[in-house]
Parts: structure tokens; sequence; C-alpha cells
């Protein structure tokens, strides 16, 4: 299989944008971070039923992370991660360099607000901000029709849809189903990180979620069913908490009983961060 065609400046990324246009080929992207697993290729096959073409770009981007956390140890592996893209036909691979994306001087950062209040954002504060002025570049670098986001970062994809909104972007975007593994755990290239012990720890995080988000569905009180995950996570043997939430789907807004919902969650195992998050059905009335 042909690994794709691989460009690091936005020069050739732009040309070869406009050569697809010229042709009358519409463009899809999935913007990634490398370390590709499953749930990265779902959002690739995905991009290609949507658009002739597809780009993926490979970035770990530093404005995402705080000086505490991961950016040095995050998984860098490009030619396994062109291999992989090889293996769903994606067209294009952009892998600019870090001086490519923030030369010297660069000053500016998008805030988002709306979906990006609480949640993740109380325990990593500036990490939207890193995320969508990364995105709006690419975006703006790229010019795709359609982009695909994964539910996984659920957060993510709302801040993301704001972002377009608020700018008037003109990108769709494509939210995708989270992959799991055969015991529900969500695909993370952060699952690297996990010993095998804590790898049995971590399957649990999906059970306890869907556990509350059927008992929220069968009209369990919020604060009885969140307390029961919260100490249901600490008993299988997460370190920390950081929290469990209930949340409207589309707003992010505090969830109510009659509005689709999604129960989010970030814990620690060990050093390790994992997030994940559930549908929670409209309750039956
Ligand atoms: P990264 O963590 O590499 O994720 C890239 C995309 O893959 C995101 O849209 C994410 O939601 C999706 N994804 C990750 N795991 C998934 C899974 N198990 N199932 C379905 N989709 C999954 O998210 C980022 O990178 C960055 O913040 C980025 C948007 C690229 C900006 O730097």
């Amino acid at each position: 299989m042909n690994r794709p065609d691989v460009v690091d400046s936005i020069a050739a990324l732009r040309a070869r944008v406009r050569d697809w246009r010229r042709d009358g080929l519409r463009v899809a992207m999935v913007p990634t971070m490398g370390a590709l697993h499953d749930g990265h290729l779902s959002l690739i096959r995905i991009a290609r039923e949507k658009a002739e073409r597809c780009v993926v770009s490979i970035f770990v981007n530093p404005a995402q992370f705080a000086p505490s956390e991961d950016l040095d140890k995050y998984p860098r592996q490009l030619a396994r991660d062109l291999d992989m893209l090889a293996m769903v036909k994606a067209d294009l691979a952009f892998t600019p360099a870090v001086d490519a994306m923030y030369p010297a001087g660069f000053a500016t950062r998008i805030s988002v607000g709306g979906p990006s209040a609480g949640l993740e954002s109380n325990f990593r504060p500036t990490f939207f901000e890193g995320v969508a002025t990364v995105v709006a570049k690419l975006f703006l670098q790229a010019t795709p029709d359609y982009a695909v986001f994964g539910e996984k970062d659920y957060q993510q994809l709302c801040v993301v849809r704001q972002l377009c909104r608020d700018l008037d972007l003109p990108v769709e975007i494509i939210g995708a189903p989270t992959i799991r593994d055969t015991h529900g755990l969500a695909m993370s290239s952060r699952n690297a990180y996990l010993g095998e012990d804590e790898l049995q720890i971590a399957r649990e995080l999906n059970v306890i979620l869907r556990k509350a988000a059927a008992a929220l569905a069968t009209g369990a009180g919020q604060e009885d069913a969140i307390a029961e995950a919260i100490r249901a996570l600490i008993a299988t043997g997460f370190r920390k908490v950081d929290y469990v939430e209930a949340r409207e789907s589309l707003t992010l807004a505090p969830w109510r009983h009659d509005r689709a919902g999604r129960v989010l969650a970030a814990a620690w195992l060990g050093k390790t961060r994992l997030i994940d998050n559930v549908a929670v059905p409209a309750a039956r009335v």
C-alpha cells in the first residue's frame, strides 16, 4: 500500500489543495497529533466518504500543553503513522514543524466561550485556546470543505463547532463516534502510557460512566448518580477524579432530565489522565 504524500510547508499544502480545487475535488481534513490508532483511522474513513480528497495533519501542538503536561513525552512515530495512513488511503499528510506553525513573534490566541466553560477548562485552563488557535490555523491553511473530529474529545468537538460558527469559517464539522477496544476502553494515544494493571482499571471507566448514564435516564437524582460514579472510580483504583458531570449534548449547559445529555469524565491512573464520555438518552416521561 502506498504511503500518502507528505508536505511540511504551508505553501506546499496550499498548492496541493489549490490543484485539487481546480479539478473540482472536495477536501476533508482530519487534524491529529499523530500516534495514530483505530480511532483516528475511523475519522479518516468518514472523511473519505464525504470528500474526494483527505488531508490528515500530524502536529503535536505545543500551544495546548501546559508546562506541567506531557508535551515532551507525547508519542511521536511518523513512519508508523504514515503506514497507517496508507491503510485508509489518506491522500496527503501535513506535518509542519513547530516553527512553521508558530514562528518567532507569534502572538495570537483564539479564545472560544460557550462550551469551553468548565469541565476540561477547570483543570487545563489554557487548553481550548491552544486547540482553537491551531484548528483555526489549520482550517485557514488547508481550507477544507469538511473536518472530522471524534466524540472521544466531546468538549473539544463542541468548542470547534462554536469556533467555526462564530468566525464564519466555511467548514462543515462532522462528529464521529468513539472507537473502543473490546472492553469498551476508548482508544487514545495516551493509553500507551498505561501498564498492564492500569489498563485493567482503565477499562472500568466506560462501564462506570455507562452505569451513571443509565441511572440518570431512568430518573435517578443527578447528584447521587454522579457521586456514585466518583466513588466507583476511586474504588476501582483511579487515583483522582477531576470531574464527572452530566451536561446537555448540544450546548454543554447543565443537564436537565428532559434533554439529551452526555456524562463526561476525567480521571487519573497514576501519572496518566484519561477522559471519556457517554450519551444519556432523553429520559422517558
Ligand atoms: P488527537 O488526540 O490526536 O485526536 C485527533 C482526533 O482523533 C480528535 O478529533 C479526537 O477526538 C479523535 N479521536 C481520538 N481518539 C478517538 C477514538 N477513540 N475514537 C474516535 N475518535 C478519536 O484531539 C487532538 O488530537 C488535538 O487536540 C487536535 C484537534 C489535533 C488539535 O491539536
